[in-house]
């Protein structure tokens, strides 16, 4: 450990390192028979869709992050009864004809232009913890624009393992789950303790350290900003449940009433309440036929090349280590499908439905169908346990308009959503 810089402020020594903390409690998750509804993915081209289809309309499917799409985008969010804008974190993209999210905006500016072009809803900025960031850069920056908001923003709490992406960083990685999920732990209690302290704090983490640090202004959500995480694994799981708030999950290989009770069981055995979220894929119209049209276009013009790319450079992005147990076949991923020979496979070793999952919407729970089955699929996932979805379209502007004027009336028609919330 370095020695205490010479002229650093005095500073009251962290009470913990590790989580569970939770300075003033956990924020409110919203009023019962309400679904936190969330645009995923607002900030990178093509958001989950890895579809050719894309090509047809790029303005509107490909270029939707750009900011003259995306402000009349969030603009028309804000109005749209739906909660909030819930940022993709990502420093490369996966190429392919379609250029899989190769362009987005990054996590701080994608922040502060949400808070300046809206009045109500949510804001989830996603960072990455394992570049060798700092807390008080993270936590400064986060304030700031949970001030600019009036407090409607949280964070989405990213323990990366993008491997180019720690190259781009000029690091080896990803550590091991372990590791990763360590440093969000100090990461994590860190900001907690810079955006809730009005004294200046030492922290002599393994991974960070601080000396004499505050920030002002603190953020002015009370008692602090929402936390989400996206992991899979156990270890993931474990430190979401004592950490954060939200859960950003797929329920690949198990149920979402089975999954998400898993987790209310994890946070319960910390005292902890967390809002399961799931990420969700949507093509909806009054005609079935429609969307089935629509869907068998999207299959049959998947961007196999940006999907290859994805698989090498991403790795086991869904699903590390899947219920405890080390059952992903590592052939499928990273630098090891050179050797496994899944690349040369037709549907890249994945089988027909894993392709056609992760082709149309990186894995996420699809929801395909007339405006009154979406709305009936969303109640059901929420009387299975799911608080919070994750809503990504092929074409955002159309579908946020389309969860406005068709999905949310049918939602407040059978008692749910009636107040539209913001985090
Ligand atoms: C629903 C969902 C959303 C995710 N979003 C991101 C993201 O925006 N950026 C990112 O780098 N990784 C993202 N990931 C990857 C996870 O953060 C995580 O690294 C991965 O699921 C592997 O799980 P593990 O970290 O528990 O091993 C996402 C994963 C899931 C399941």
């Amino acid at each position: 450990m370095a020695p205490r810089p010479p002229l650093a402020r005095p500073g009251l020594a962290a009470p913990t390192l590790r989580g569970p903390f939770d300075p003033g409690g956990q924020p409110d998750l919203g009023p019962d028979k309400h679904l936190h509804l969330s645009l995923f993915a607002w900030n990178v081209s093509n958001g989950l869709s890895a579809s050719k289809v894309v090509l047809d309309d790029p303005e509107s499917r490909q270029n939707a992050w750009q900011w003259k799409n995306s402000e009349p985008l969030l603009r028309l969010l804000d109005g749209s009864g739906m909660d909030s804008a819930l940022q993709y974190g990502m420093w490369i993209g996966y190429g392919g004809e379609v250029e899989w999210n190769d362009h987005h905006y990054d996590w701080a500016t994608a922040g502060a232009i949400t808070a300046a072009v809206t009045q109500r809803i949510g804001i989830f900025q996603t960072i990455h913890i394992g570049y060798n960031i700092s807390p008080m850069f993270i936590a400064k920056q986060t304030a700031s624009v949970n001030h600019v908001s009036g407090g409607r923003s949280g964070v989405n709490i990213v323990a990366g393992q993008n491997a180019v992406d720690y190259a781009q960083f000029g690091m080896e990685g990803p550590p091991p789950q372990d590791i990763r999920y360590a440093i969000a732990d100090e990461m994590t209690t860190a900001l907690k303790l810079l955006w809730t302290s009005d004294e200046p704090v030492d922290f002599e983490g393994e991974y960070f350290q601080m000396y004499g640090a505050q920030i002002s202004p603190r953020a002015i959500s009370s008692p602090r900003p929402v936390l989400v995480n996206a992991a899979a694994s156990t270890i993931g799981l474990d430190y979401a449940t004592r950490q954060c708030d939200a859960l950003f999950v797929t329920a690949h290989g198990e149920s979402w009433a089975h999954k998400a009770q898993r987790i209310h069981e994890m946070a319960a055995e910390h005292n902890r309440k967390v809002r399961v979220a799931a990420m969700c894929y949507v093509v909806m119209d009054d005609d079935q036929s429609k969307v089935d049209d629509l869907v068998e276009q999207m299959r049959q013009r998947i961007d196999r090349e940006a999907l290859e790319n994805w698989l090498t450079m991403s790795g086991h992005i869904m699903a590390s280590e899947p219920d405890g147990a080390d059952l992903v076949d590592k052939g499928l991923y990273g630098l090891d499908r050179q050797s496994s020979g899944a690349a040369a496979d037709p549907y890249l070793g994945l089988g027909k439905e894993g392709y056609e999952e992760l082709g149309m919407g990186m894995g996420a729970y699809q929801l395909f169908g007339t405006y009154e089955k979406v709305a009936d699929e969303l109640i059901a996932l929420y009387n299975d346990g799911v608080g919070q979805f994750a809503l990504c379209f092929l074409d955002p502007m159309k579908g946020v308009q389309q969860m406005k004027e068709r999905v949310i009336p049918i939602l407040q028609s059978k008692g749910y959503n009636e107040l539209a919330t913001s985090l």
